[in-house]
């Protein structure tokens, strides 16, 4: 079991490692598999072979819902040729020992739940034991394709691919497609896709009827995708069913097969709302080689430098055998390999620098230090000494005693070339297929992968696993309704998910770049399902895309909170997203409008979608998309503080002031665009001059910005744009850096498309109020003008920091946020138009009576109609069209 493999019991590690060393010395180069094919008895091959459910009869129970038929016409079996090679490496796989029980189940049950760990031949045996048995075939009582899906494309395309030759019969009977590319045709049989696409085809198709069985794997992900997936089959394979027992002519039979990689399907097994009948579980055994666990002494915020160092120690250091890197992300990755491949590929190799670059070490601010366990901090460190020595495996290991052990090691594996591949899912599918290839002659395979190795691809020949213990992970910041992609702490489980791989071809290491105490008191047992994860209203879109109209009593395996749901949809109602269909009020039923399918098109939070889908008018786009990328990024200002922060103990007065007075410049001259109207052209102010000027850390501290999020924003900016380009064909989004300044005109539609992304948070200057107990009051500043925020009790202020904290502040406004202090203050402001507000909000309007403007506000009201320049998009026959959708 997992538990045995990650025993931390010291002596079991030093055993395992002697052993280990052991086999090396007598072994030389010979890699230690257990299951070397040549030990198998031939009787075993012949008892326990695979294709053994095709031998063994499945007799289906007068009770099961499923009936067998006695028509000796109809397709039983089909029958696959494969090498004999490859036959043996089935066999080697625990899910072939269990073959016939898992066909068994399978026939029996309308819903079966299979559990084996990562690499137990789950992805590429389910599809080929069914298809075997007829699943997919013409003629067949299951004609319908053998449905897997998973949680990424990588693996959708690449498990395709494998199937496809296991079988021996390719595309496009074995097919995949995930968006915007695929390979299926009529033909195909077993179909792998994204869990995404699924749902879409649920949408128009709710009884899948082009399906016979679907397997949802990697369930344990708890994806939003295959949550909500699991939840609409649950109903899809009950209502299917019935059907087909009503009308066996013209309907067949459909299964659902739930796989994952632990044990822990509670959730979905004893969750009463999902499934009213605990579905059989099949667990198929582990068959684990002993890992060697190795934590960090300190835990460096800097993993990067630490997974490259550690990775070249253990290249220099220790036998043969691949080592596989968990980092976060793309970009981390492409760098990685890029600086291994320079120092250690195969063409640089008379070059190869094996030392490690410790001036840039120290001078990198993500200096390592102790850590305490209260203190853990991504982004700095105040120790700033950092001694390469500390990274020494064979000085960290003093702690573990015995098992140390690398001086036994060979020394002399530093001149051996590394193959260094990444892995990641937006890699071209040819390029992620190398990882399964073995590496050239004589080279180690080094493969930097984000969690797409964690269980979804089983990569051979790993030995070693270096683990930075962190992924990026869809994160949602409550306070201001962002959602963003954070790199943090993964849970205890993936951690050792990640361990595990380092033990499929023999014993193996894996060294945690963190420390015990770091991992036992941050480390969450398990991660928490996405959907909890991310702001409701995004799901509910999501939903109501996939015309889930009904998500109050949805069988989620985790549910959301009830309260929230129906929250979510007033806001989506509110963005014009949803339409009330309502019968009577209680009944109502909120459906998805023309506006809503489109922002549902895109993985931001709903208004930034909306602001995404409308902003294509008078060619505001690209601010807006500059607008909606540093709003997901943060904050890209430095503050006061760190103005501070900046300031050394022995400068004087006047250098102090100097750079005080730098700092406000700077500060006004971003705010200037947006001057009294708007804080978010602060913003766009500041990428605009950021890439006139070309970028650069220098620009940055010439103008108190900080260049990790201008780079972010940057990024964030073509992500996007790259998005809307290929979702509208029609609109021309391409990602051109430099941004002109915008017109007049423009600047007012962007407050205007502001105002379209955040009518849920409007304020009314609280004196307008009609039924305001201060309007009597005389103001002697701005401090004390107060608010009134649609939805929020309490009175709401201006932040001191905002554009518009002036004597005389506009009237209507919305914000991004609301932070609360000693009051609540909104930040984000921008000033808006009262005629705006019936357009751009209609659902939010009550029209009664009209109100009273005390004559003394020098509001920036203006009545015309005319005024308004962006059109809106609610119903047929009101604003204008939206673009058309590849
Ligand atoms: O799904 P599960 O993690 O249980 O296992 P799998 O993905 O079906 O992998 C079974 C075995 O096939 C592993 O040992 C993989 O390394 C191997 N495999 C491969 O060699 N080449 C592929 N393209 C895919 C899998
Ligand atoms: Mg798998």
């Amino acid at each position: 079991s997992s538990e045995e493999v990650l025993d931390n019991n010291q002596s079991n590690r030093a055993m395992a490692f002697k052993e280990w060393a052991q086999n090396q010395m007598n072994k030389d180069s010979e890699p230690a598999s257990e299951f070397n094919a040549t030990q198998i008895p031939r009787d075993y091959v012949k008892s326990k072979g695979p294709g053994r459910a095709l031998a063994g009869k499945v007799e289906l129970p007068s009770n099961s819902i499923f009936q067998d038929s006695s028509d000796p016409k109809i397709k039983r079996t089909v029958k696959i040729d494969r090498s004999q090679d490859l036959q043996t490496s089935r066999m080697l796989l625990p899910v072939t020992e269990l073959e016939q029980e898992i066909v068994e189940t399978v026939l029996l049950n309308p819903i079966t739940v299979i559990c084996g760990e990562t690499g137990s031949g789950k992805t590429t045996q389910l599809p080929q034991f069914l298809y075997e048995r007829a699943f997919g075939s013409k003629g067949s009582l299951n004609p319908g394709m053998v449905a897997i899906t998973q949680p990424r494309r990588v693996a959708a395309v690449s498990m395709a691919n494998r199937v496809g030759s296991e079988l021996g019969i390719g595309s496009p009977k074995v097919a995949y497609k995930i968006r915007y590319d695929g390979n299926t045709s009529p033909e195909t049989a077993i179909k792998f896709m994204t869990d995404g696409v699924l749902l879409r085809e649920l949408a128009n198709d709710f009884l899948l009827t082009k399906y016979s069985v679907i397997i949802v794997d990697e369930a344990h992900e708890r994806s939003v995708n295959t949550d909500i997936l699991i939840g609409v089959l649950s109903r899809v394979v009950g209502l299917r069913n019935k059907r087909w027992k009503e009308n066996s002519e013209s309907m067949t039979p459909l299964r659902l097969v739930i796989m994952s990689a632990t044990l822990r399907v509670s959730d979905f097994t004893e969750n009463k709302s999902l499934f009213q009948q605990q579905p059989p579980v099949v667990n198929v055994a582990a068959r684990q080689h002993p890992v060697t666990i190795h934590f960090a002494r300190r835990t460096s915020p800097d993993y990067l430098e630490e997974a490259m160092a550690k990775t070249i120690k253990i290249h220099k250091k220790l036998p043969p055998g691949g080592i596989l890197v968990f980092l976060t992300g793309q970009g981390e990755i492409d760098s990685m390999v890029k600086k291994l491949k320079q120092r250690f590929g195969r063409k640089h190799q008379s070059k190869a620098q094996v030392t490690l670059d410790s001036s840039r070490l120290s001078k990198s601010n993500a200096a390592t230090g102790d850590v305490e366990i209260e203190d853990v901090d991504f982004g700095k460190s105040d120790d700033p000494a950092l001694e390469l020595d500390d990274y020494d495996i064979e000085d960290e290991e003093e702690d573990l005693g015995e098992e140390s052990g690398f001086e036994e090691a060979r020394e002399d594996e530093s001149t051996s070339p590394m193959h260094v591949l990444p892995l990641y899912s937006l890699l071209p599918s040819e390029k992620q297929m190398q990882v399964f290839e073995p590496p050239p002659d004589g080279s180690r395979l080094v493969v930097i992968a984000t969690n797409v190795a964690e269980t979804s691809l089983t990569i051979p020949g790993i030995r070693y696993v270096v683990d930075s213990g962190r992924a990026k992970e869809r994160s949602y910041n409550e306070q201001n309704g962002m959602q963003s992609f954070d790199v943090s702490w993964i849970s205890k489980a993936s951690a050792a998910q990640r361990a595990g791989r380092a033990g499929r071809t023999g014993p193996g290491h894996t060294y945690r770049l963190y420390s015990s105490p770091v991992f036992e008191n941050h480390f969450e047992q398990f991660a928490k399902p996405e959907i909890l994860r991310m702001p409701i209203e995004g799901v509910v879109l999501q939903m109501k895309s996939m015309n889930l109209d009904v998500v109050d009593n949805f069988p989620f395996p985790t549910p959301p909170n009830a309260v929230g749901l129906s929250k979510a949809e007033k806001m989506l109602t509110n963005l014009g997203a949803l339409t009330s269909t309502s019968l009577t009020q209680a009944q109502s039923r909120f459906k998805i409008t023309e506006l809503g399918r489109s922002m549902s098109l895109f993985p931001v939070t709903p208004r930034f979608a909306k602001m995404l889908v409308t902003g294509f008018q008078h060619g505001c786009l690209p601010y807006i998309v500059a607008i909606v990328s540093a709003l997901s990024v943060g904050d890209p200002f430095l503050h006061e503080e760190a103005l501070k922060a900046g300031l050394n103990d022995d400068d004087s007065e006047d250098a102090r002031q100097a750079v005080r007075k730098a700092y406000f410049k700077t500060q006004q001259k971003f705010a200037s665009l947006g001057k009294n109207t708007s804080d978010l052209f602060k913003v766009l102010s500041a990428v605009g001059a950021y890439e006139y000027a070309g970028g650069g850390e220098a620009f940055c501290r010439a103008n108190f910005l900080r260049p990790k999020a201008m780079e972010e924003i940057r990024k964030l900016r073509a992500q996007i744009s790259y998005l809307i380009q290929s979702t509208y064909p029609s609109i021309d989004a391409k990602f051109i850096p430099k941004l002109d300044p915008p017109s007049q005109t423009q600047v007012k539609v962007i407050r205007q498309l502001i105002t379209a992304g955040f009518i849920e948070q409007v304020a009314i200057r609280k004196d307008l109020v009609e039924e305001s107990e201060n309007s009597g009051k005389k103001f002697q500043s701005c401090r004390g003008i107060a608010y009134k925020a649609v939805g929020i009790e309490q009175d709401v202020y201006i932040h001191p920091s905002s554009t518009i904290f002036t004597e005389e502040p506009p009237g209507y406004i919305t914000y991004t946020e609301i932070v609360s202090t000693s009051q609540a203050y909104m930040k984000g402001i921008t000033s808006i138009d009262v005629s705006w507000l019936h357009k751009l909000g209609r659902s939010m309007c009550r029209f009664s009576k009209p109100i009273d403007v005390p004559a003394n506000a020098k509001l920036q009201t203006s009545n015309t109609k005319k005024d308004v320049i962006v059109e809106p998009f609610f119903g047929p026959g009101r604003g204008i069209k939206l673009p058309a959708v590849k």
